[in-house]
C-alpha cells in the first residue's frame, strides 16, 4: 500500500497493489484526476496523460491546459469548469466562490491522504480525504468544508466524491424498485450526457439505492473491469454519471443538492458522508467480495466478535397486530423446541396499538396484552427477545413533527418527528431506553414507514438543512442506543427495503430487504442486494404459503433454501405447522446453525441469475476463506418441458483439491469447469412423489442447496 507524492511533477499516486488512483496538481494549482484503474507501476511518466489536442475557444489559463479535457478531482463551477461540478459554495450576496487552489497535503498512518484546497483570497478550506484499506481494493472518500473566515458561506451542493473514469466504461448498473418489488438490477448503456438517480423522500427510498457500478459490455460476473460505488448514507442523495463530449466519464455521489443549502458559519466545518469505491478486474464477483469484506470488517465491526445472526422468529406475518402474552408464550415454546434462538415481537406490543392508526410515539408496553411483561415471555420460552420500534414517527401531529402547520398529509396514519431538533432525539432516546432497560431485549427492529413530505422544521433557521440534519438526528439516536446498549443488535427496516443501503450499517448489522417474502421474488432481490451488501446484512425469512404478497405457493424447502443466503429466520405461525413441516423446519434450523459462519463470512459468488441470460434459473455460492468448504444454492422458477438441463460451474475452489458433494467426490477443477449437473428428475409417465416437492428439477419453484467439503 503506497501513498506517494512526487514533488517534481506534483503527482499523487495511491496504489494498494490492485488499483492506482493518480492525481496531479497542475501549474494552475488545480487538482486533476489522471487515472483510476488497475494498479500501474509508480515509475511512469504520468504527465503524458495530460498531453491533449487543441480544443479551440478554451479559457486561457496560465498553464495553457484546456480543462474541458481534464477531470477535476473535486471542482466547482465557474473558472476551470463550466458544467455541474462536485460542489457549489456562495457568499452572502449569492456570488459563487470559484477560485479554490491546491494548498498542501498530509499522509496519516500510511493509509490516509488529506489534500487541502484553499480559496485564493480567504481561509475557506476544502479537505479531501482519501483512505486506502489494507488488503482491499477499496478507496474511501469524504470531504470537509472548513470556514476559518468571519463570514458565513452557503454550501449549495457538496458531493462526497467525484471520480474520473476512462472511456472504456460504458455500462451502468443501478438498483431500483418500490414496495414489495425492491432491488431490481438495471443495466443501462452509457451514452453522451448526464444520467442521474436521486432520492428525495428524506428517509431513504425503495426507488433507488445509493449503489452503482460501471463496467463495459464484456464484463461478466467473473471477468472484466468494474468500478463499484456505495454512498454510506440513507438520506436524500444523488448519483450522477456524466459522459462528456470527449468521452470522459465522471461519477459523483453525495447528498442531493435539490433543496439543500447549508449555512457554513465562521469556525464551523461541514462533513459529507463517505463513499467507498471498489475497483475489480475480476468481474462483478470481484467487486462484490470487496464490498462484502469492507462492510463486514470496516463498517459493521464484524471482526470484533462472533456476530453471526441468530435464528429468529418474527411475529409479523404470523399474527400482524394480533399478539398477546399467552399466544407468544405458546408460539415461542414451540419455536424453542424446533431450534429458534430469538423471538422478535414486531408491531403491536405497545399501548394503543391494535392497528396502524394509533400508538406510535409513546413506547410503553401494552400491559393488557402483556400483563407479566416481556420477562415472562423470555423465562417461559427460553428465547432471546427482540422488539420492533419506529422511533422517528408518531401518530399524532400535535408533537414536534415535520411540516408547516396543522394541515399535514398523513402516510400510514403517521407523521415524522422533527429529528433536526436535538431535544426530540433526546426525548425519543429516553423513551426507547426506558423500554430497553425495563425489559430483557437483545435485538431491535428499527422501522420507518413513511417519507418526509411538506418539509419544514420549526427548529432550524435554514430550511435547506432540514433533510441532512434529519439524518444526522437519526444517526445520533442510533449511536446513542448503540453506546448505551452495546449488547443489542439492530436490524433496520423501512416499509420493507426502503433502507436497504449502507447508511445504517454502522449501527444496524442487518436490514430487512423487502416485505415480499415469496421465494421466487426473494431469490432475485437477494442476489441483487448481495451485489453490495454482505449476506450477514440481508434479512431473509421463511413465511407462509400462499405467500401474503404474491399468493404463490412454493415448497417449504425452497423458501428455506432461499432464506439460508441471508440472516435466516421465520415469520410462520409455528403453531400451525404439520408434523412434516416441523421436521423440515428442524432440519433447516440445524443446517443453518451448522453453516452460518460459512454463509456470513465466506466469499460470495453469483453463478447464474441477474446478470446472465438464464430463463428463471439462479445459482450462487459461498466459499470459506481456506477454500475447504462451500455452500451452493441453485433455484429454478418454472419447470420447462423436456429441458436440456444445465451444468452449474462453481467458483473459488482449489483446482487440485478433492471435494465431497453428498456421496460423491470431485476435484475443484471438475466442479469449476464441468460443474454440477442439474436436470429434471421426472418424466411424463412417472407419478409425482410428494416427498420430492421443492427438489430441483421436480416441477415449478424448486431448489437445491449443496454442501461441499474438502475430502479428508
Ligand atoms: C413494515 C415492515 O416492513 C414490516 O416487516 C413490519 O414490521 C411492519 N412495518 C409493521 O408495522
Amino acid at each position: 500500500m503506497i501513498i506517494d507524492y512526487n514533488d517534481l511533477n506534483g503527482v499523487f499516486h495511491l496504489n494498494n497493489g490492485t488499483f492506482s488512483y493518480i492525481l496531479k496538481v497542475t501549474e494552475d494549482k488545480q487538482l486533476v484526476v489522471l487515472y483510476y484503474g488497475k494498479a500501474v507501476n509508480i515509475n511512469n511518466y504520468f504527465e503524458e496523460i495530460l498531453a491533449m489536442s487543441q480544443c479551440g475557444f478554451s479559457l486561457q489559463h496560465p498553464s495553457g491546459l484546456m480543462y474541458e479535457k481534464l477531470q477535476l478531482a473535486y471542482g466547482t463551477f465557474g473558472k476551470y469548469a463550466l458544467k455541474e461540478e462536485a460542489f457549489l459554495i456562495k457568499d452572502d450576496q449569492g456570488v459563487m466562490i470559484h477560485d479554490f487552489e491546491y494548498f498542501d497535503f498530509k499522509i496519516l498512518n500510511n493509509s490516509t491522504l488529506i489534500i487541502r484546497l484553499k480559496e485564493k483570497t480567504r481561509p475557506l478550506w476544502i479537505h479531501l480525504k482519501y483512505r486506502l484499506i489494507h488488503d482491499m481494493s477499496a478507496l474511501v472518500k469524504s470531504v470537509a468544508f472548513v470556514n476559518e473566515t468571519n463570514e458565513p458561506y452557503e454550501i449549495a451542493s457538496a458531493m462526497s466524491a467525484s471520480y474520473g473514469l476512462n472511456a472504456r466504461m460504458n455500462q451502468v448498473m443501478t438498483f431500483n424498485g418500490t414496495w414489495i418489488k425492491e432491488f431490481s438490477t438495471v443495466q443501462n448503456e452509457l451514452s453522451r450526457g448526464r444520467l442521474s438517480f436521486t432520492n428525495l423522500s428524506g428517509v431513504s427510498t425503495h426507488t433507488y439505492q445509493p449503489f452503482l457500478a460501471l463496467s463495459n459490455a464484456q464484463t461478466t460476473d467473473d471477468i472484466g473491469e468494474v468500478f463499484g460505488f456505495a454512498l454510506i448514507y440513507s438520506g436524500n442523495f444523488t448519483m450522477t454519471i456524466d459522459k462528456d463530449i470527449f468521452n470522459q466519464t465522471t461519477v459523483q455521489l453525495g447528498i442531493s443538492a435539490f433543496n439543500f443549502n447549508w449555512s457554513l458559519e465562521p469556525n464551523h466545518t461541514f462533513m459529507t458522508p463517505e463513499v467507498v469505491s471498489v475497483y475489480s478486474d475480476k468481474g462483478f464477483n470481484g467487486m462484490t467480495q470487496t464490498f462484502h469484506r469492507y462492510f463486514l470488517n470496516e463498517v459493521m465491526g464484524f471482526h470484533q466478535g462472533n456476530q453471526y445472526s441468530q435464528v429468529l422468529l418474527n411475529t409479523w406475518e404470523a399474527f400482524y397486530f394480533d399478539i398477546d402474552e399467552t399466544r407468544l408464550i405458546e408460539f415461542g415454546k414451540r419455536a424453542k423446541k424446533l431450534g429458534v434462538e430469538l423471538l422478535v415481537i414486531d408491531d403491536g406490543w405497545f399501548a394503543s396499538r391494535s392497528d396502524d392508526t394509533s400508538g406510535l410515539g409513546a413506547w410503553q408496553l401494552d400491559c393488557e396484552k402483556f400483563p407479566n411483561g416481556i420477562q415472562a415471555i423470555k423465562d417461559q420460552t427460553g428465547l432471546e427477545i427482540g422488539l420492533w420500534i419506529e422511533p422517528e414517527m408518531t401518530n399524532s401531529k400535535n408533537g414536534t413533527v415535520i411540516g408547516p402547520g396543522e394541515n399535514l398529509t398523513p402516510s400510514r396514519n403517521q407523521y415524522v418527528l422533527d429529528f433536526t431538533n436535538d431535544e426530540v432525539v433526546d426525548d425519543v432516546f429516553e423513551k426507547v431506553s426506558s423500554i430497553l432497560k425495563a425489559h430483557p431485549i437483545s435485538f431491535i427492529k428499527w422501522d420507518a414507514n413513511r417519507p418526509i413530505s411538506e418539509p419544514c422544521s420549526k427548529t432550524i433557521v435554514h430550511q435547506g438543512e432540514l433533510y441532512h440534519r434529519y439524518m444526522l438526528g437519526v444517526y445520533k439516536l442510533a449511536q446513542k442506543i448503540k453506546d448505551a446498549f452495546p449488547h443489542i443488535t439492530i436490524e433496520s427496516c423501512s416499509a420493507g427495503g426502503g433502507r436497504a443501503n449502507a447508511g445504517m450499517l454502522p449501527f444496524a448489522v442487518s436490514t430487512w430487504l423487502s416485505d415480499n417474502t415469496d421465494a421466487c421474488e426473494r431469490i432475485r432481490m437477494q442476489q441483487s442486494a448481495a451485489m453490495f451488501l454482505p449476506l450477514r446484512a440481508i434479512g431473509s425469512h421463511v413465511t407462509a404459503v400462499p405467500n401474503h404478497q404474491m399468493l404463490r405457493e412454493t415448497s417449504l424447502k425452497m423458501r428455506g433454501d432461499v432464506a439460508f443466503f441471508g440472516t435466516f429466520g421465520y415469520e410462520l405461525d409455528f403453531l400451525k405447522l404439520t408434523p412434516a413441516e416441523e421436521k423440515e423446519v428442524v432440519r433447516q434450523i440445524d443446517f443453518f446453525k451448522k453453516h452460518r459462519k460459512l454463509i456470513q463470512s465466506g466469499d460470495y459468488y453469483r453463478l447464474l441469475g441477474n446478470l446472465k441470460e438464464t430463463e428463471g434459473e439462479y445459482a450462487h455460492m459461498v466459499v470459506s476463506g481456506d477454500k475447504n468448504e462451500a455452500l451452493v444454492g441453485v433455484y429454478q422458477i418454472l419447470c420447462k418441458p423436456n429441458w436440456e438441463g444445465m451444468h452449474v460451474l462453481l467458483r473459488g475452489l482449489n483446482e487440485n483439491t478433492f471435494y465431497c458433494v453428498g456421496e460423491k467426490t470431485y476435484s475443484g477443477c471438475y466442479l469449476m469447469n464441468i460443474g454440477i449437473n442439474l436436470r429434471q428428475i421426472f418424466t411424463g409417465v412417472q407419478k409425482v412423489d410428494r416427498m420430492h416437492q421443492g427438489r430441483f428439477g421436480y416441477g415449478d419453484f424448486t431448489s437445491e442447496v449443496f454442501y461441499i467439503k474438502k475430502k479428508d
